[in-house]
């Protein structure tokens, strides 16, 4: 990459004070090697979790119990698809190729997060996506808008807006769950049970097992610790809970009055560790269908290139005509 190998004085004053000054780094900025990769890392599993969390949800297209649930969830997963497609494009302005973190993330060596590694059982599961990982997204996302980088920063602003209507319409689809039959109040509760602890985990390991926080907040790329943020989403959470009739499955839940916030258990960590390494339930089955996916879709990438060449060709020959700006939008 361009980045010198030896600091450059002004350069690294530059990229100090502007971080120090809350304001935004932008591409052609001289930056870190280091804070690069970091982004670049960060980015990238950001955009394949996107990406990849299509599927849990997508399980459920063919089988929506109505015209209005099925629209409901199709925007939905068109927004992830959506959000996807920024992130990647907010990568590609850090001097990496959308193709090659695609590549990353078929063969296994670039990760997604991990609740997306566990099944979706029956419709409620929608629902608590929605209310549960969609709403923990909103806590650790929500930060990012004001993430030292500016292209990241930019796109966090439209995807929270997106993320807080998936929230809701999970909320809204178990509220008309719990309203219905027994077996519906079952099936909620069961959803919750199961995706209470693996939300939780989204905020990665306690501060204390979480080496890297420290720079990303010298950085301003990270503005709360996991565990904050952690505590930030059960606070929020709980309330609703209470209000929906669900019970969260953890007994050391209750009030502190002192802290003015909820206490709750420790997740367990060896569970994140083990899903981490690709041992969750459905680990091989999402990466294998993504790759399926990417792979069906060849012929589509081959026919942009080769409709962007001809345009190309046809504006070359043509002369002075200058249609550059419509090339590069036929080649997306
Ligand atoms: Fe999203
Ligand atoms: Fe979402």
């Amino acid at each position: 990459m361009s980045a010198p190998q030896m600091v450059d004085q002004p350069l690294e004053g530059h990229f100090e004070t502007v971080v120090a000054a809350e304001q935004r780094i932008e591409p052609r900025d001289w930056m870190p090697d280091a804070y690069r990769a970091t982004l670049v890392r960060q980015i990238a599993q950001h955009a394949h979790s996107e990406i990849i969390g299509m599927q849990p949800e997508g399980n459920w297209l063919t089988r929506a119990p109505s015209l209005r649930r099925k629209a409901i969830l199709l925007a939905k997963a068109q927004d992830e698809a959506g959000h996807g497609l920024y992130l990647y494009a907010a990568a590609e302005t850090l001097g990496v190729d959308r193709a090659e973190l695609t590549d990353k993330l078929i063969s296994g060596r670039q990760k997604y997060s991990s609740i997306f590694n566990y099944p979706t059982l029956t419709f409620a599961d929608v629902g608590v996506i929605g209310w549960l990982v969609d709403g923990a997204a909103i806590c650790n996302q929500v930060p990012l808008c004001r993430c030292s980088y500016g292209p990241y920063a930019r796109a966090m602003v439209r995807i929270c807006k997106e993320e807080s209507f998936h929230q809701r319409q999970g909320y809204e689809l178990l509220m008309t769950l719990m309203r219905g039959t027994d077996t519906q109040r079952r099936m909620v509760q069961d959803a919750v049970d199961r995706w209470w602890w693996p939300s939780l985990m989204m905020f990665g390991p306690p501060d204390d097992d979480s080496p890297n926080t420290a720079q990303s907040m010298a950085w301003r790329i990270k503005r709360h610790t996991n565990d904050e943020l952690r505590q930030r989403f059960v606070d929020m959470t709980v309330p609703q809970a209470q209000h929906l009739g669900v019970t969260l499955p953890d007994p050391a839940l209750s009030w502190n009055e002192e802290r003015g916030s909820w206490d709750f258990g420790e997740p367990d960590w060896s569970e994140l560790k083990q899903v981490i390494k690709g041992q969750g339930p459905c680990n091989t089955q999402r990466v294998e269908r993504r790759r399926a996916a990417h792979e069906d879709g060849a012929w589509v990438r081959e026919a942009a290139v080769a409709y962007a060449a001809k345009r190309r060709a046809e504006a070359g020959a043509g002369g002075a005509g200058d249609h550059r700006d419509e090339d590069e939008g036929a080649g997306r």
